[in-house]
């Protein structure tokens, strides 16, 4: 995670020097995520490869979610299916160059794990985890920081409260990123109204009754976490942003599965520490160096599934402090 750290604040301070005082925010921080992700996860310098490798995935993600499933040449489907080949391709080739080397990136350490009979995974699962990998998180965090970003410049007066935390720790470390509390429940509260994955698929495992609903074994049971996280039996005044629901005491005696941006039980997200470093380091160097506002009158327009993002692409003024 200290590695980590140190390509993410180097990543977002050069990424956010090239921002003008006005910007469409979705896909400059979509590009950010990707960039941070090139360094983290596949140990590659900025430049011409990591934006080949980007695009790919850009591409095969965007398969995932399209309505024509057929490989039809110049459809979405088509590329996302061109960009899994590519993606592939590079993983297959360089895990012979990853092997027995000291790369602190995922992909490297992914090369260089041994089960218990100290064998190297094979190529096709450093393939297969690799690119699960990048798609967990990198539109998680793509959707977490745009709707956290969106919810400070339409709230003013958090905005300012977690300015005040920023200006009172100029610097932002490895060893200091406890001291962050407004950040993190400005995060918090973005992902309580925009879970980045609002409904999460499960199976039942065995015949149960839910709210007067008998479900069979084997049945496919979704958990909607935007719907949980607005319900108002659980949240007071639930449309309302307010990061201090998620201080330590408003949140001693809350049910742990009353909130869920990150799932729970054994598959629960297992980078969610990465998504608070990323999101702290991050909303740090923004409010450091610019006040985030809204155009007069502005009017969000929510897509919300299959992952929140705004349809106009939230366009934002960066104000200079
Ligand atoms: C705000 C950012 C993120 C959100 C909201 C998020 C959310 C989730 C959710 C809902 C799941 C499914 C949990 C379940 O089925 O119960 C999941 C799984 C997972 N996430 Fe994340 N995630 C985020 C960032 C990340 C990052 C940054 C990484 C990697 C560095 C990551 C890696 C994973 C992995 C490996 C799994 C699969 C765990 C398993 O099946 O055992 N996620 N995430």
């Amino acid at each position: 995670m200290r590695h980590y750290f140190g390509g993410l604040h180097r990543g977002v301070e050069r990424g956010l020097s090239t921002w003008g005082s006005q910007l469409k925010f979705y896909p400059a921080i979509k590009q950010l995520t990707l960039d941070l992700a090139a360094d983290a996860f596949l140990g590659l310098p900025w430049g011409l490869e990591a934006q080949k490798i980007n695009r790919a995935f850009v591409d095969m993600v965007q398969a995932s979610v399209t309505v024509i499933r057929k490989p039809i040449v110049g459809t979405p489907m088509w590329r996302g299916m061109r960009g899994r080949k590519f993606l592939c391709e590079f993983f297959q080739q360089e895990i012979p160059n990853r092997r027995g080397g000291n790369g602190e990136d995922f992909f490297s350490q992914f090369c260089n794990a041994r089960d218990d009979n100290g064998n190297y995974l094979s190529d096709q699962e450093v393939i297969d985890h690799m690119n699960f990998l990048m798609m967990a998180a990198h539109d998680t965090l793509t959707s977490s920081l745009t709707s956290a970003v969106y919810f400070l410049a339409a709230n003013p007066h958090w905005l300012s409260w977690a300015m005040e935390e920023v200006d009172a720790n100029a610097e932002i470390s490895y060893d200091n990123l406890n001291d962050f509390l407004r950040l993190e429940m400005v995060f918090k509260e973005a992902m309580r109204l925009n879970p980045p994955v609002p409904v999460i698929p499960r199976r039942a495992l065995k015949d149960f009754e839910f709210g007067g609903y008998a479900i069979p074994a084997g049945a496919m049971v979704s958990i909607n976490t935007m719907l949980t996280h607005r319900l108002p039996e659980l949240w007071d005044e639930p449309e309302a942003f307010n990061p201090e629901r998620f201080s330590a005491e408003n949140s001693r005696d809350r049910h742990r599965y009353t909130y869920v941006p990150y799932g729970g039980g054994a598959h629960m997200c297992l980078g969610l520490h990465f998504a608070y470093m990323q999101a702290k380091v991050f909303l740090h160097a923004l409010l450091k160096a610019r006040r985030p506002e809204l155009k007069t009158g502005y009017e969000p327009d929510w897509a919300r599934f299959p992952i929140p993002r705004p349809r106009d692409q939230l366009p934002l003024i960066l104000q200079k402090r």
